[in-house]
């Protein structure tokens, strides 16, 4: 039997679909041990499970080098590869915002030409020059996005808020939503032809536990 290979989220996701796959019957005792492998194997359900960076597993799943990936909703849309998303996890859940300093509350529109920073050029973009019809720039960066509007760099920020705490702490506040963000579950489009019954019977299972939960 052919190997199933799953992408995995490194990080905050990977804990979270560990447990989801025990759940749904798959062993992840390899996924636990403190390993450098990069590829952990599960012989007995015939399974390879990469830990890959967030961003990348788009990449992987579109390339078909894994038939299945777990990534966030915000990851799927910035990458805007050609995935199957099957299924959504429920966690993971956070919102993808413009946020910025509290007294642009309602006034977001009357700021022209905004500097606009974020890790997800590709949402603000899409989000301001088509949807609102706007002209901004965007200011491409890596991470701590917030501290953006404090020093100067740009007016607001696109990113993702969960608890809002980031925010709140440093002066800012979400002054649109932009989508509803959640872990989900992408298949190559291939696989999903060619390993289509293995893929239907993990795919349902996974379902009936989200079902009970
Ligand atoms: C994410 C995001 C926000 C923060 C939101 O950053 O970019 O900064 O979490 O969470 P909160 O609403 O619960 O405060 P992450 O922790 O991934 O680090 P980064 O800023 O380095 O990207």
């Amino acid at each position: 039997m052919k190997y199933l290979n799953i992408a995995l989220s490194k990080g905050r996701l990977a804990e979270l679909s560990i447990e989801l796959f025990e759940k749904a019957g798959i062993d992840c005792a390899v996924l636990k041990d403190d390993s450098r492998k990069l590829i952990l194997t599960d012989e007995i359900n015939k399974i390879k499970f990469f830990l890959v960076k967030p961003s990348d597993v788009p990449t992987y799943v579109d390339y078909g080098a894994a038939d299945i990936g777990i990534v966030g909703r915000d990851t799927i849309l910035e990458e805007g590869r050609n995935l199957y998303e099957v299924l959504d996890l429920g966690f993971g859940k956070c919102r993808m915002c413009v946020a910025g300093p509290v007294e642009l509350k309602g006034k977001l529109d009357s700021i022209p030409n905004k500097r606009v920073a974020t890790k997800y050029p590709r949402i603000a973009k899409e989000y301001f020059q088509h949807k609102k019809l706007e002209s901004i720039e965007v200011i491409h960066l890596n991470g701590s996005v917030e501290l953006a509007p404090l020093v100067g760099l740009a007016e607001v920020i696109v990113d993702i808020v969960e608890s809002g705490r980031t925010l709140k702490e440093n002066g800012l506040d979400v002054l649109e939503t932009i989508a509803h963000i959640s872990a989900r579950m992408v298949v190559n489009r291939v696989s999903m032809k060619m390993e289509n019954e293995r893929i239907s019977i993990l795919i349902n299972s996974i379902k009936k536990q989200l079902a009970v939960r």
